[in-house]
């Protein structure tokens, strides 16, 4: 049957059925929050490539948590900038490095709030890249004991999730092995199984940083041509005791975002990357979009694609929105 007997127009017809009929919304259950902990006290520094987007010190860290606990935001993901970085990245993994002291000081403030870290080296390696530098390359072996190292200094600290970020080979099924040798088989993994070579993560690595000093991440992320790779990673991720999957960057890779919900209906995010967020923050400087109708319009993209929660930079104040309505 058709027009005229069908007319979808009827339930377009005010905001009211509109709102009836509404597939996706953006809920706070939602959103997780980024920050980026550097050395120091009371350090509050607006970052120069993400405007709206502070370096914090660890006790500011700790105030920021408990604000983004009262907005209701389930998590946070907490990334680091050490006081020095050596070619083994020993910050990373060492007891009192910078986000180890972070989640110890916001467990103490926001006890109930998630603390996602980040598990990766190149922060913390003077040569910018995710692993070890063997012959001029990433070298992926060696690269997994550190990862489970970091990835088990940051649980005894009281971290809640580890996220692996560095894509190496075998690094899921090293931290799982290592967590759970050591009393931690109830801490999942988030594993950014799905995460592209991407130029949208220039933002953050000049807030980070993380810039690689030679060559680039072509020999470990994603090419940006593939997405059959893509499942075969998460399949990959899932055998090794992933316990769920993010796709990054978002806007960009929604197919893929799509296409891993469908295909293994694992718990699903997505990472709304810095340059996404640099791109709005920018566009919307210059009045060209309507600032806050592209920031809800794609977050409401990521659901319809099928993701379960989103990593935003918008987060708090996507949540201060939600909570004036
Ligand atoms: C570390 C890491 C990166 C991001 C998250 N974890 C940078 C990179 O891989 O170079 C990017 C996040 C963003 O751009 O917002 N490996
Ligand atoms: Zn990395």
């Amino acid at each position: 049957m058709s027009f005229p007997i069908n007319r979808p127009r009827r339930l377009r017809k005010n905001e009211t059925i509109r709102r009836l009929v509404r597939e996706n919304r953006i809920s706070v259950d939602d959103l997780v929050q980024p920050l980026f902990v550097v050395p120091g006290k009371n350090i509050k520094t607006e970052i120069d490539s993400l405007p709206g987007q502070y370096h914090l010190s660890v006790d500011r860290t700790a105030e920021e948590a408990s604000r983004i606990t009262t907005l209701g935001i389930p998590a946070i993901i907490l990334f680091g900038i050490p006081e020095k970085k050596d070619s083994l990245g020993s910050e990373a993994y060492a007891e009192n490095g910078i986000i180890q002291r972070a989640v110890r000081e916001i467990k103490k403030t926001a006890p109930d709030l998630l603390i996602i870290t980040d598990v990766c080296l190149c922060e913390y390696t003077d040569h910018g890249h995710c692993g070890v530098i063997k012959d001029n390359r990433v070298s992926n072996d060696p690269t997994l004991e550190l990862l489970a190292k970091t990835a088990l200094s940051h649980a005894r600290a009281g971290a809640d999730i580890v996220a692996p970020s560095d894509m190496m080979d075998g690094r899921v099924a090293a931290i799982r092995k290592t967590l759970d040798e050591n009393g931690f088989n109830d801490i999942p993994i988030l594993s950014y199984a799905v995460k592209y070579a991407s130029a949208y993560y220039g933002p953050f690595r000049d807030a980070a940083g993380s810039a690689p000093q030679f060559g680039d991440r072509k020999g470990y992320q994603m090419d940006p041509a593939n997405a059959l790779e893509a499942f075969r990673e998460v399949e990959l991720d899932l055998d090794e005791g992933a316990d769920i999957i993010m796709v990054k960057p978002g806007v960009a890779y929604l197919d893929i975002l799509t296409g891993v919900k469908q295909k293994f209906g694992c718990v699903t995010a997505v990472y709304q990357v810095s340059g996404e967020y640099a791109m709005i923050e920018a566009a919307a400087k210059m009045n060209l979009i309507d600032r806050k109708a592209i920031i809800t319009e794609t977050l409401l993209s990521f659901k319809r694609a099928g993701a379960d929660f989103i990593l935003t930079y918008h987060a708090s104040e996507v949540a201060e929105w939600l909570k004036e309505k």
